[in-house]
């Protein structure tokens, strides 16, 4: 459950797929045509073998912690379907193994914010934060995030029960007022989320029946979406699926029983990624979940749900590994995620870091713990290509939502967790998350 900072086989991953020369791999140095998933749909195709060499190895250590999952990367699947467009912005990176796909991202020489590093990056890679309308009542608030981030998630205000607290009444003020302050700064957006088992009104959770369960998840899916077009194409479709016996990601795996379930089985996502597509052709289309960080029981389980979902042509571009850190979810080291991300880019899906902090209540991770873990992290995603943004979860330790949070530790003690302190002034963690993304 608990995995140890690996820095030196982090490198030593790094290195393999920086420098291997799988079978399936078709060069280096282009700056477009990303791989992941392709945006309309033609995803089973995306799932050839770029990075071979380094896949077998990683493949081989999935096996070896997990007892037998093996990863699609064969290392000799070429040229495969290149047909997405790449993250908005970003360039893209590529599992297609294409003439034009960059095999590991170029950071800045030099950068005076994340956002910044984010942007000169090669392919440039999102920055992004956990926005809530609170925070946005504060000036200094404000300013860190515009100035670091170049990507927002509404932390509570785009939930189902924040936008349709009454079957077919829909609240917009509070999630429009972040989205218009996003793009007044020049930011992109993450939908978040549509289909969640939490943070659903009372009505929607006591529906019962295949089709009143449908019908709900199809309305709610067009409304939202269709307020939101041309303002926002990046959507959580799905999110937390699967349970497992602890927060951490270990013990019986399984999808979770909720009123989506319930009704319609596992088929309840695939409706939502082809309502969602169906509005939107061009969105791309997330499934986000913690505690699949690194190598572990759910991760496995999301992986073959996932693999499934590509293989029967649903439209998912994506996966985000939300990286909690600490408690209630995983310790991760970074060379476990870096594998893990690994496997599921080889899938032909884009991966992005969706909701990172690392909590030090309870004395569980140290504070140099904390520093290896965001550094490492970071890096395994910035190196990359198809690891298209890294999002944290708040701004500044204060208002991480750990601090209340029952099996979090912190008994309203502050979960020093972030990037910022309570007065916005950078921490060490800041500094270590920006040489990540300088490649120091
Ligand atoms: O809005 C009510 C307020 O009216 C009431 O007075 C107050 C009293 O407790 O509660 C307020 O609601 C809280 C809400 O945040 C808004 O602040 C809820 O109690 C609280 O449970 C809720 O927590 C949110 C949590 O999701 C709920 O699941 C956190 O802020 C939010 O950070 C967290 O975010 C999730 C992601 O969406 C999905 N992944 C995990 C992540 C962390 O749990």
């Amino acid at each position: 459950m608990r995995s140890a900072p690996l820095t030196l086989l982090l490198s030593a991953f790094l290195c393999a797929i920086g420098c291997s020369d799988g079978g399936g791999d078709g060069g280096e140095g282009g700056t477009g045509g990303a791989g992941a998933a392709g945006s309309t749909g033609s995803a089973t195709s995306g799932t050839g073998g770029a990075t071979g060499g380094a896949t077998s190895g990683t493949s081989g250590a999935t096996t070896g912690s997990t007892g037998g999952v093996t990863t699609s990367a064969s290392g000799t699947g070429g040229a495969t379907s290149s047909t997405s467009t790449g993250m908005d912005g970003t360039g893209g990176g590529g599992t297609g193994g294409g003439p034009s796909t960059p095999r590991t991202r170029t950071p800045a020489a030099s950068a005076s914010s994340l956002r910044e590093a984010g942007e000169k990056a090669n392919p440039p890679i999102l920055i992004g934060a956990a926005i809530s309308g609170g925070g946005l009542n504060d000036n200094r608030y404000k300013s860190v995030a515009a100035a670091e981030h170049n990507y927002v998630t509404a932390e509570n205000e785009m939930k189902w029960d924040a936008l349709e607290p009454n079957p077919g009444q829909f609240s917009w003020g509070a999630a429009d007022n972040i989205v218009n302050w996003a793009r007044q700064n020049n930011m992109k957006v993450k939908g978040h989320t549509l289909v969640w088992h939490n943070q659903l009104p009372g009505w929607a959770n006591s529906l019962s029946g295949a089709a009143a369960v449908e019908q709900a998840i199809r309305r709610h899916i067009e409304n939202v979406m269709g307020h939101f077009k041309d303002r926002i194409n990046h959507w959580d479709v799905v999110n937390e699926a699967v349970i497992t016996n602890s927060d951490t990601g270990v013990g019986n795996p399984r999808m979770r029983p909720s009123v989506f379930f319930n009704a319609l089985g596992e088929r309840y996502l695939d409706l939502a990624f082809q309502i969602a597509r169906e509005q939107d052709p061009t969105a791309k289309l997330y499934y986000n979940d913690y505690s699949i960080d690194a190598l572990n029981e759910k991760a496995d389980f999301v992986y073959e749900m996932v693999k499934g979902m590509v293989e029967r042509g649903v439209p998912i571009d994506g996966v985000g590994f939300q990286m909690h850190i600490g408690p209630p979810n995983n310790e991760a080291g970074g060379a476990d995620v870096a594998a893990n991300l690994r496997r599921f880019a080889d899938l032909g899906l884009e991966v992005l870091i969706s909701e990172m902090d690392i909590n030090r209540c309870g004395g569980v991770v140290t504070a140099e713990e904390q520093l290896t873990y965001y550094h490492d992290i970071v890096a395994a995603c910035f190196s990359m290509p198809e690891c298209t943004a890294i999002t944290f979860w708040g701004i500044n330790d204060g208002r991480s939502w750990l601090n209340s949070w029952s099996g979090a530790l912190c008994n309203g003690q502050s979960s020093q967790s972030l990037l910022f302190d309570d007065q916005y002034q950078k921490k060490a963690t800041y500094n270590r998350v920006l040489d990540a993304l300088l490649g120091r």
